[in-house]
């Protein structure tokens, strides 16, 4: 039998069980090994792989592929109209490197360290707190202080990672992940990759809060690329050294804004809280969003509302709703700005991995920045009606200040000022003592103007609050791939497939001509061109018989194939057959009305076996 024969009956076979389902079995839960699968998978068929292979690669860093920047570009998408468009928020496109004092207001530069252990041995660096997690019961070591981790891996023998050395006598030390480098020539403006999008927003407030007219709430979204130098990158595009977030700094007022809680609370969780996890007995619950904040499970209701809206938008991306939970943070473990947190996790293989931190930053943030810049974070907060207020104020003498201080004059005022505003019986005697520079001084209460006025106020600035939900692009990239991961027996033969949502399947649908035959191809060209119009992402495939082609579909996890053959060119209305992947049923659908349809089905608002 020639190729193109053996090609054609290939063909029969497949096309003649047409409106029947042949996949011959349930598909296999996937095992222990499905990362390690995931991962080959990854590479051969273009999802990600581990950049600068030509010169041996480098921990930490992932080129995502044609079939991998597909994907990721639809959840960005996918996340995008959930939470920008649909909730009424501004996108915004910040740089990724920043200048020094941005992460000196920030925390960053003293506080965004993970703990460290060297060999002694072979001089691999390794998560200190990762040692302990991979080798003892311990299940959060990040919450543990350095002393109680360096306790434990004497107490457990633990040993190097990479070549065996025991680790007991190593100190565990802080490492920094700031990414550092000068901006221009010289070393006199260092500068600093970002390590979230975050500081890229909040630095922008003054101008944001512009754009949101002066008016609380609102959020501001971006989505892009964030850098942390982790001491030990692992588990392929789970933890990188280069990473993309995407994140919603949505501001509040902490006294009079509320959420629509009504939308999100009957949406259905899996909470894992604190006093949870820190009881023997402890385990998951499962409960509502409204039931949870009633009982105060959930703290803040903003972080409520938004880990109801995340739930099912995690679901429609193809995330396992079984393998899926909201975890709260213990108290050593939440970051230096985050005043409570929940994480979503995912299962994977067996262990549970952070997709998204939804954090309450209070306004940390924005009274950092305010603190270190010369810049106004706040809003102005209207009163219903105008309230009359006395105010302590100063009108200091200048002439006497001046002489008596010199260049420190200004700085006196200031004081002054300030103890005018938090201790006006401080203006009660004859002098009044002000503190510069850790020296006490006394300056007559004549010299100072002091007096209590009435105004009336229409309002007062403040602050605004942070609440953030921070997506992990690339976590959330790996779960939705490794969740679709499936197995299964079509005809005798094993298939591998990856059961990708429509909405994120980085191709639609792949169109064949059968044989190498002119009438067939000018066909399936037709049907591409067409298919392209309405918008769907399609691949032409003309090599190798069709089983082949099928198989090589399925592991990118094209929802559906069509087959253009013989049939279509002989019958009266022109038909071609439609495979769908996780069932493979075949169906025969017309030519003309194939755009319209699969629109229908990539939308989701028609299912293949209502055809
Ligand atoms: N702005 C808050 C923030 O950055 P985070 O928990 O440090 O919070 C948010 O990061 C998300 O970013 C995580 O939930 C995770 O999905 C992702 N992420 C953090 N570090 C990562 C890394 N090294 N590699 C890949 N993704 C990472």
């Amino acid at each position: 039998m020639s190729e193109q024969q053996q090609d054609a009956a290939d063909a029969e076979v497949e096309t003649a069980a047409a409106a029947e389902t042949d996949a011959d079995t349930e598909p296999a839960a996937p095992d222990e090994q499905t990362s390690e699968k995931l991962v080959e998978l990854a590479k051969r068929r273009g999802y990600f792989f581990q950049s600068s292979g030509a010169y041996g690669g480098v921990g930490g860093f992932y080129t995502f592929g044609p079939q991998g920047a597909a994907l990721k570009g639809n959840v960005e998408d996918a996340w995008r109209d959930r939470f920008a468009v649909a909730e009424g928020n501004m996108e915004i496109d910040a740089p990724t490197i920043m200048p020094e004092p941005v992460f000196e207001a920030s925390g960053h530069l003293d506080g965004f360290d993970d703990m460290l252990v060297e060999c002694p041995e072979c001089g691999e660096s390794h998560r200190a707190d990762h040692v302990v997690e991979d080798n003892t019961e311990y299940e959060d070591a990040e919450s543990l202080p350095i002393p109680e981790v360096e306790e434990v891996i004497a107490e457990y023998e633990l040993v190097c990672p990479s070549c065996g050395a025991g680790l007991a006598d190593q100190a565990v030390e802080t490492f920094n992940l700031m990414f550092a480098t000068n901006i221009g020539p010289g070393d006199s403006q260092p500068g600093y990759l970002r390590p979230e999008t975050a500081q890229g927003i909040f630095v922008e407030f003054p101008r944001l809060k512009e754009y949101a007219r002066n008016q609380l709430p609102f959020g501001v979204t971006q989505i892009g690329r964030a850098y942390r130098n982790e001491i030990s990158p692992r588990r392929s595009i789970i933890r990188t050294r280069e990473f993309t977030q995407a994140e919603l700094e949505y501001f509040v007022d902490p006294e009079e804004d509320e959420p629509d809680l009504a939308d999100v609370a009957d949406v259905e969780v899996t909470l894992y809280p604190a006093t949870e996890q820190n009881d023997d007995d402890g385990s998951e619950i499962e409960t509502t969003i409204g039931e949870a904040v009633d009982e105060g499970i959930i703290g803040d209701e903003w972080v409520a509302y938004f880990l109801g809206v995340a739930k099912p938008w995690y679901d429609a991306v193809g995330v396992d709703m079984d393998r899926f939970r909201f975890r709260q943070h213990l108290s050593g473990e939440r970051a230096h700005y985050a005043a409570d947190c929940w994480d979503a996790e995912s299962e994977i293989d067996g262990n549970w991995i952070e997709m998204a931190g939804f954090a309450y930053r209070s306004d940390y943030d924005l009274s950092k920045h305010a603190e270190y810049s010369e810049d106004r974070f706040t809003v102005f907060r209207q009163y219903d009606e105008p309230k009359t207020v006395e105010r302590a104020t100063v009108d200091p003498d200048m002439s006497y200040l001046g002489p008596e201080f010199g260049g420190d004059a200004q700085a006196v005022v200031a004081e002054l000022e300030s103890l005018a505003g938090r201790d006006r019986d401080a203006f009660e005697d004859d002098s009044v003592e002000v503190e510069l520079d850790g020296e006490r001084h006394e300056i007559p209460v004549e010299k100072t103007g002091f007096a209590v006025e009435e105004q009336t106020e229409a309002g007062e600035h403040i602050v605004p609050h942070v609440v953030e939900p921070s997506f992990g692009v690339d976590r959330l990239v790996y779960t939705v791939l490794h969740h679709a991961y499936a197995e299964d027996e079509v005809d005798g033969e094993e298939r591998t497939y990856l059961a990708l949502d429509p909405e994120v399947a980085p191709t639609f649908v792949g169109v064949f001509p059968l044989q190498n035959d002119d009438e067939l191809e000018a066909t399936a060209d037709e049907i591409v061109a067409n298919l392209r119009d309405v918008g769907l992402s399609v691949t032409y495939d003309d090599s190798g018989n069709i089983g082949r082609r099928y198989r090589r579909q399925d592991e990118v996890g094209t929802p559906f194939c069509v087959t253009v053959d013989y049939e279509t060119l002989e019958n009266e209305e022109t038909t071609v057959t439609v495979r769908e992947r996780d069932t493979t049923a075949q169906k025969r659908l017309p030519v003309s009305k194939l755009p319209e349809i699969m629109a229908e089905l990539r939308a989701g608002e028609l299912e293949f076996d209502e055809l």
